[in-house]
Formats: structure tokens, C-alpha cells, sequence
């Protein structure tokens, strides 16, 4: 998966996704990154990117000129990387989009690259956005500084769906809101913590009997802190 950021803090998206588990799958190059600077694309000599809204109102918007050829240099990239000539999808993260969910990551990590379009300030003129995005995607109903994070959040997201990047397929499968269901409780050593002991059915040996208890717990997890995806579960049953 090949990751395109347009943004204004480039070092932000380099240092938060060359850590951890998303560093590793770019080590191994599994992922590739490549955070863009729009204003290296401002043409003017003060590589200005904002300007006061028509209209009035408070605060700057995003140009379209330099967001554009920002987008035009990604698609150049990817034509010369996978000789495609095919539009890419451009995710504009923002919280007027449709809510982030599993379902949208298992969605994205089909593609083989994807370009995240992170705005600033009041947001970025409409007039490239109808150009060149093809969604637009909000990770939750609260406002953030910029983009970076949420475009940060969905390709953390979207990068442990690709083969390999974890280890461990397990997982992948058997992970909160799989089916619905929130995953159940996990312990490690030691026995004992705090005087509270480990539930001994998980030092049975007993597979089905241990299946049943996680089962059972997830059930339970889901019905007390997530009713309305509990309600999901439920009528999938039926
Ligand atoms: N930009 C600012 N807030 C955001 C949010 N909640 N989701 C996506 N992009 C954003």
C-alpha cells in the first residue's frame, strides 16, 4: 500500500507513522509513505497557501492552486510508480465526512494507494475539493487543529489490514467489533495482581470450555458498553 499525504506538516505524518508497527511494515516495505508539503507547491514568493474567505467570516482557507498541483505531483508519482493512468482515490479528511469505521478501512486497504488530502485553518476551497476528491471521511463528531491526525488515525487503521504487517493473523480475525461484538478480556502473567487471580478457567488447558468464556464475555462486554452495536449483533443472529 502505497500512502500519499498532502499536508502542511509533513515531519508530523513522518515521525507518527515511522513508529511502532506501521514503522516496521514501512522498513520492510510493506507500507510506503509519501507526505507531500503543499506549500512547496505555492507559487508565489512568499510560498503563501491561505487567504481571507470571500464573503468574510473568521479565520483563512487552503488555496486550490497549490493543493492541486500537490494532488497533479502525487498523480504523477503514482502513474510513474505503477504506470496507471487510473484516478485515484483522494480521501479529504474532515469532519463534514462520513463517520470512519472498520468497514471504510477494509474497504481503502483494497487499493493499492491512496492519497490523504489534510486541511488547516477554516478548510480548503471548495473548488479543488470538487475536482479531485472522491471521499470524504471524518474520524468522530468533535473538531480537530488539521487533518494530520485523522488522516494518521486511517491509515494506522487501514495499515494493520494488509497482509503481513502484523504478525500475527489471529488478530486480525478475532479482534473488537468483529461481528460485533467487542473482544473479551485478556490476562498475563502474574496469577495473582493486586490479590485479584486470573479467571481459572484460562489456566484449564480446556479450549472449548476457555472459546465459551471469551464468548460469553464478549457478549456481555458488548451488551453493558456498546448497547447500539450490541443491538447490531443481535439482529445479525436472527
Ligand atoms: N479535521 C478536523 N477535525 C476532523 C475530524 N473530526 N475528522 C476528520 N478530519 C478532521
Amino acid at each position: 500500500m502505497d500512502f500519499y499525504v498532502l499536508t502542511l506538516f509533513p515531519e508530523m505524518i513522518k515521525q507518527g507513522m515511522n513508529t511502532s508497527i506501521t514503522g516496521r511494515a514501512l522498513e520492510k516495505g510493506l507500507l510506503r509513505l509519501f507526505p507531500m508539503n503543499i506549500r512547496d507547491f505555492a507559487k508565489n514568493k512568499h510560498f503563501r497557501v491561505d487567504d481571507y474567505p470571500y464573503g468574510g467570516g473568521a479565520g483563512l482557507v487552503m488555496q486550490p492552486e497549490p493543493v492541486y498541483y500537490a494532488y497533479q505531483e502525487a498523480c504523477n508519482q503514482i502513474k510513474r510508480q505503477n504506470g496507471k493512468e487510473k484516478k485515484p482515490r483522494v480521501i479529504y479528511v474532515t469532519p463534514q465526512g462520513q463517520l470512519f469505521h472498520q468497514s471504510i478501512a477494509k474497504e481503502l486497504a483494497k487499493e493499492e494507494e491512496l492519497i490523504f488530502l489534510c486541511g488547516h485553518y477554516e478548510g480548503i476551497d471548495e473548488r479543488v475539493l470538487e475536482e479531485i476528491v472522491t471521499d470524504h471521511v471524518s474520524i468522530g463528531d468533535y473538531i480537530l487543529t488539521g487533518g494530520e491526525l485523522p488522516a494518521m488515525v486511517m491509515m494506522d487503521c487501514i495499515s494493520r489490514l494488509i497482509p503481513n504487517v502484523l504478525h500475527n493473523k489471529e488478530s486480525v480475525e478475532t479482534e473488537s467489533l468483529e461481528g460485533n461484538l467487542l473482544e473479551y478480556p485478556q490476562y498475563t502473567r502474574p496469577e495473582v495482581f493486586h490479590g485479584k487471580k486470573v479467571p481459572s478457567v484460562l489456566l484449564s488447558g480446556h479450549h472449548a470450555n476457555i472459546e465459551t468464556w471469551r464468548y460469553n464475555l464478549s457478549i456481555e462486554r458488548t451488551k453493558e458498553r456498546r448497547p447500539d452495536l450490541f443491538e447490531k449483533y443481535v439482529k445479525e443472529q436472527k
